[in-house]
C-alpha cells in the first residue's frame, strides 16, 4: 500500500486528479470504477476543471459505480445516480450509456447482482477503481460482519452507516435500510485502486487501517492490503493518529 499525505482536501484532490488525468490521457478508453459521496467531490472537480481547461476527452471512457441504494428511484435527489449526473457527468463529454451505476429498482435483484459483475468484466474490468472508506471501514457499502460479500450483493446498512448518511437526508429515518454494492472480490479485481480520505473523523479509520497486522472482515478496507496496486491518499486531519 502507497500512502500519499497532503495537506487538506484541496491538495488530497488534486492529487487524485491528477493521477486520474495522467491515466486517462494515456489511455482514454480506460474503464474507472467510481465511488459518491462527500470524499470524491473535489476530484470530479479537477476531471471537470480539465475537461474544461484541457479539453480532457470522455467520450470513450467507462464508468461503474460502486453501488446504489435499494427503494429511492434513480431521479430521486439522494440516489447515487442523481449524484453522478449532478457532480460529475453532465459537466463532462461523457456518453451516458458508457455510465454505469447499480440499479436499485430493478425487478430480479439478485439477478442483477449477477448481471452486474458480469457486465464489469465484459468491459475487461476495472483499470482504476475509486475508493472513500467509511467510519467503520467500510468500502462501498461492504459493511463489517462475519462474512463479506465477494461478488456485487444485497446489503443492509449498519447503524452507523445510516447515522452517517442521514446528513445527505432530511433524517435518519429517510436514509434507505439496504443497496446494492460491488462486492470485495469485486473491488480487489481492478487493477489499481485509490482510496481517499479527509477529514478528522477518518481519523481513527484510517489509523486502524493503517496499524493492521492482517486482514478482518471487521475492517473490510483491511482486504486493500491484498492488493498489488493500492494508493491512499489522505490529507493531514486523517492522517492525525499516525503522526
Ligand atoms: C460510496 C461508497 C461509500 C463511501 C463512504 C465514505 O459510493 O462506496 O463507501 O465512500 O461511505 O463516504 P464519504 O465520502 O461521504 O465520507
Amino acid at each position: 500500500m502507497k500512502i500519499i499525505v497532503e495537506k487538506d482536501y484541496e491538495s488530497m484532490s488534486k492529487k487524485a486528479g491528477k493521477i486520474l488525468i495522467d491515466t486517462i490521457k494515456a489511455n482514454p478508453k480506460i474503464v474507472l470504477g467510481l465511488a459518491t459521496g462527500s470524499t470524491p467531490i473535489g476530484l470530479y472537480k479537477e476531471l471537470i476543471r480539465s475537461h474544461r481547461e484541457d479539453d480532457l476527452d470522455f467520450s470513450n471512457v467507462t464508468t461503474f459505480n460502486l453501488d446504489e441504494y435499494i427503494g429511492i428511484s434513480k431521479d430521486h435527489p439522494n440516489s447515487y445516480g442523481y449524484f453522478m449526473y449532478e457532480e460529475l457527468f453532465k459537466h463532462i463529454n461523457i456518453p451516458m450509456n458508457n455510465t454505469h451505476i447499480p440499479h436499485g429498482e430493478a425487478e430480479d435483484l439478485e439477478e442483477y447482482c449477477k448481471y452486474y459483475d458480469d457486465l464489469i468484466q465484459s468491459h475487461g474490468g476495472i483499470d482504476i477503481q475509486v475508493l472513500g472508506i467509511g467510519e467503520n471501514g467500510h468500502i462501498a457499502f461492504n459493511e463489517p460482519s462475519e462474512y463479506l460479500s465477494i461478488g456485487t450483493s444485497i446489503v443492509e446498512l449498519t447503524d452507523n452507516t445510516i447515522k452517517a448518511n442521514s446528513r445527505f437526508f432530511g433524517s435518519e429515518g429517510e436514509v434507505p435500510k439496504s443497496a446494492i454494492s460491488m462486492g470485495i472480490g469485486g473491488i480487489l479485481k481492478a487493477r489499481k485502486i485509490i482510496l481517499l480520505a479527509s477529514g478528522e473523523t477518518k481519523a481513527p479509520i484510517i489509523g486502524k487501517l493503517l496499524r493492521t497486522k492482517g486482514i478482518s472482515t471487521m475492517i473490510p478496507a483491511s482486504f486493500l492490503l491484498l492488493h498489488p496496486n493500492v494508493t491512499v491518499i489522505v490529507d493531514e486531519a486523517a492522517y492525525k493518529e499516525m503522526r
